[in-house]
């Protein structure tokens, strides 16, 4: 009795819930039609446009009065947000308040690690958390909307917007994405610490020809829905405010002006009713890429593909009214992304809240939200080397000797796109050390190199006899931030200036030699592997990289990342990436290499298979690989059934055990390869990945479960087809348990 009691109360709730969302719901539509109905041509306009906030000067102040303005970014003053709002909201004849926006990519004040690596860490949790701490940071300065989450499939390190990318797969980027938007919209929209998310660059930017900014991409529809799309299309599923529209063009057409995209895929498909703002200035870009003879041209193309805003080139504010009177753009076209932009507004809550306080005490660096950078920044760091247990630096080591140019950087350590983090509150791990193991251990101290780039080797020798006088060496290498990040591609991937002279230099000095790295992207670091006795990759950390590096160094933390994407040897295997296709003649990793042919060999000697003879078929480092300073082991690999039906699920368990002296947390993957279909399937693909904590000796059962219908792809339409396939279930993407399964019809 109690039981349907409660059963009934949770219907009751249930449906209550549901009502008032309805009715709020159809409360923002009357809203909506009631202001648009009130709208004249111009204001409406003028909902479309947005510009740049920095540095507003009076006529920007009128135009708000004028009903000119929709948006603003790259204003992050308080005081001055308040001022705007009052003229929009008390002096235009509307009183529509503005949407203020800005980059807030991986953190407001407190910064956490970029997004690659927040990816390492393949933990959902700790990206969405990411994203709250910075939502609640930045609303409290009145931001509201967010130019994030970058969603962008990465397959390119020379492309430097890597860093700002989950990596290079789609189900690994779908799930941190997802997660971020949470983070940034919380539960309501409404809360005023609550940020509109954007899920950008749509679409395919991540595979800019050459990693080259910018270029162009070449990405056919069935690649489109099963590699790009699918993380946009849960992103509009979890409610994701608003989409980006991206620089590059698709096989010649830019997405700012394409109404399969914006209109078909988007509004007609997916069913989206937020809003679609372009990139900076892509609309007008559209002439620069031969797409429009002029602005005029642009914003027609634009607009009648569906999208809504206009970031800063004005093409919209200059030609519409021109184009609607010469029958070009139809009014309704205009109320449609005028709705799209005032349902976003009152979804905000903006029209009844527009002001924040200026005298709330900022939550900005709380002890809450540094805590949480650093956890983040420990989850993403990847040990990739420990050879005789170099690390975690043992009690018998008494004087530690850091080195390099990326020991001590406070504002590099931040990484890209970041604008309103302090470099002040950046700890490094030059200060981490000295605050935290002090006491246990004599540090010295030798830069070495000033920066990155920095080719002066005449303070060499001064660091080879400390290294010497050491019983440890820890060189902090990388890239500087701006190295990174959006227009910053690299065609050389080799550590820069004299930082390899250096490594090798150290790594002669007879003092074990623990590297790690600081950077934006992956780096073509084989030979700094080689020399090291230990590698560390720790991506652009953030505020609380050093901490976080200090911990893993000395064992507090045991690290547990793994490569969100491949990392190649040397730049000529890129793209280099795991979910490939397999091709007609697969590499059998037996292949001759080019030290070791024969000569005069004869032309089909050494076998026709698909590798370099220079590089071979492997990358240096596989997606999805991470060491530990404990081993894991993997045993009993079972599988509920060894036949489905596509409406089924697969349960599939696996043991892991802890068999170092370390507790550990192993990042267990699941991965699946459909072994040959209506279309060719790339050789295996994440369907799964657990965080897993085990403490030495034990051993856990670790259970995934595995809808058939996560095994669809795109062939004329979402399809799971029946056939053979196999299954892999370890700490990385190349080894594991393996098993087979069959889908029946
Ligand atoms: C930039 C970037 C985009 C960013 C926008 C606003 O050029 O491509 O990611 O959100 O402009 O700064």
């Amino acid at each position: 009795m109690r039981k349907l009691l409660f059963f009934l109360i949770g219907i009751v709730l249930l449906g209550t819930a549901a009502c008032s969302e309805s009715k709020e719901t159809n409360q923002i539509e009357d809203r909506v039609e009631s202001l648009l109905s009130r709208m004249t041509l111009e204001e409406k306009i003028g909902q479309m446009n947005q510009l740049n906030g920095r540095n507003p000067d009076e006529k920007l102040m009128s135009r708000i009065r004028n009903g000119e303005v929709g948006s603003l970014l790259n204003i992050e003053q308080p005081e001055l947000i308040n001022e705007i709002q009052r003229i929009a909201l008390e002096e235009s004849r509307l009183g529509i308040p503005l949407l203020i926006a800005r980059d807030v990519i991986h953190g407001y004040k407190t910064i956490f690690p970029i997004p690659l690596g927040q990816a390492a860490s393949f933990n959902p949790s700790i990206v969405g958390t990411g994203a709250r701490v910075a939502a609640r940071e930045a609303t409290q300065d009145g931001i509201r909307w967010t130019f994030a989450p970058m969603m962008d499939i990465s397959r390119d390190p020379r492309w430097g917007r890597i860093a700002e990318s989950f990596g290079e797969d789609t189900y690994l980027t779908t799930k941190l994405s997802s997660a971020m938007i949470r983070g940034f919209q919380g539960n309501d929209l409404k809360n005023p610490s609550s940020m509109a998310a954007c899920a950008k660059h749509f679409i395919g930017y991540g595979a800019v020809e050459g990693g080259k900014d910018y270029n162009s991409t070449y990405i056919p529809p069935r690649q489109l829905r099963n590699v790009y799309l699918p993380p946009f299309k849960a992103a509009v599923e979890e409610g994701v405010a608003t989409i980006m529209t991206s620089f590059n063009s698709n096989d010649g057409i830019p997405p700012s002006g394409d109404p399969w995209l914006l209109t078909g895929i988007l509004r007609d498909e997916w069913k989206f009713d937020g809003v679609v703002v372009s990139d900076w200035a892509s609309v007008k870009e559209m002439i620069a890429h031969g797409f429009a003879e002029n602005g005029k041209e642009a914003a027609l193309k634009a607009v009648n593909a569906g999208l809504d805003m206009e970031m800063v080139s004005e093409c919209y504010f200059t030609n519409i009214k021109d184009l609607i009177n010469e029958g070009k753009v139809s009014e309704k076209t205009i109320d449609d992304a005028v709705r799209n932009i005032l349902r976003l507004k009152l979804r905000l809550g903006l029209f009844d809240n527009p002001y924040i306080s200026e005298e709330d005490p900022r939550v900005a660096y709380s002890k809450e939200h540094l805590d949480a950078a650093k956890m983040a920044a420990e989850e993403s760091m990847v040990l990739l080397k420990n050879e005789d247990q170099t690390l975690p630096i043992s009690s018998v080591v008494k004087t530690i000797c850091v080195v390099g140019p990326l020991a001590d950087a406070p504002h590099d350590q931040m990484g890209t796109w970041v604008f309103d983090g302090e470099k002040e509150k950046t700890i490094t791990p030059l200060k981490a050390l000295r605050q935290l193991y002090g006491d246990k251990v004599n540090i010295i101290y030798e830069p070495t190199l000033k920066y990155s780039r920095d080719k002066d080797r005449s303070k060499f020798s001064k660091t080879l006899a400390a290294a010497r006088k050491s019983d440890v060496v820890i060189a902090f290498v990388g890239e500087e931030s701006i190295l990174s990040g959006e227009a910053h591609s690299l065609a050389d991937l080799n550590l820069r200036g004299a930082q390899l002279e250096l490594i090798s230099a150290l790594s002669e000095a007879g003092t074990p030699l623990v590297t790690v790295v600081m950077a934006g992207r992956p780096l073509t670091i084989g030979t700094e592997v080689e020399l090291s006795k230990s590698v560390i990759y720790a991506w652009h950390p953030g505020t609380m990289g050093g901490p976080a590096i200090a911990d893993i160094l000395f064992g507090k933390t045991v690290p547990s990342g793994k490569l969100p994407v491949t990392f190649p040897k040397m730049v000529g295997q890129i793209p280099v990436f795991y979910n490939h296709n397999s091709t007609g003649r697969p590499a059998r990793g037996t292949e001759v290499l080019i030290d070791d042919i024969p000569l005069e060999a004869r032309q089909s000697s050494l076998g026709n298979t698909s590798y370099y003879l220079d590089a071979g078929f492997d990358p240096l480092f596989h997606f999805g690989y991470g060491l530990s300073y404990t081993s894991f082991e993997y045993s009993d690999l079972n599988l509920s059934n060894s036949s489905f039906h596509p409406s089924d699920t697969l349960r599939v368990s696996v043991q892991l055990s802890n068999t170092g002296d370390f507790q550990g947390t192993e990042i267990v993957q699941l991965y699946t390869a459909d072994k040959s279909a209506s279309v060719v399937r790339p050789v295996k693909e994440l369907k799964g990945f657990q965080r897993v904590l085990v403490q030495p000796g034990e051993t856990k059962d670790v259970v995934f479960h595995l809808p058939m219908s996560e095994l669809s792809f795109w062939n004329d339409g979402d399809v799971v087809e029946a056939g053979e396939f196999s299954i892999m279930v370890g700490g990385n993407s190349q080894e594991g348990l393996f098993s087979d399964f069959s889908i029946i019809n």
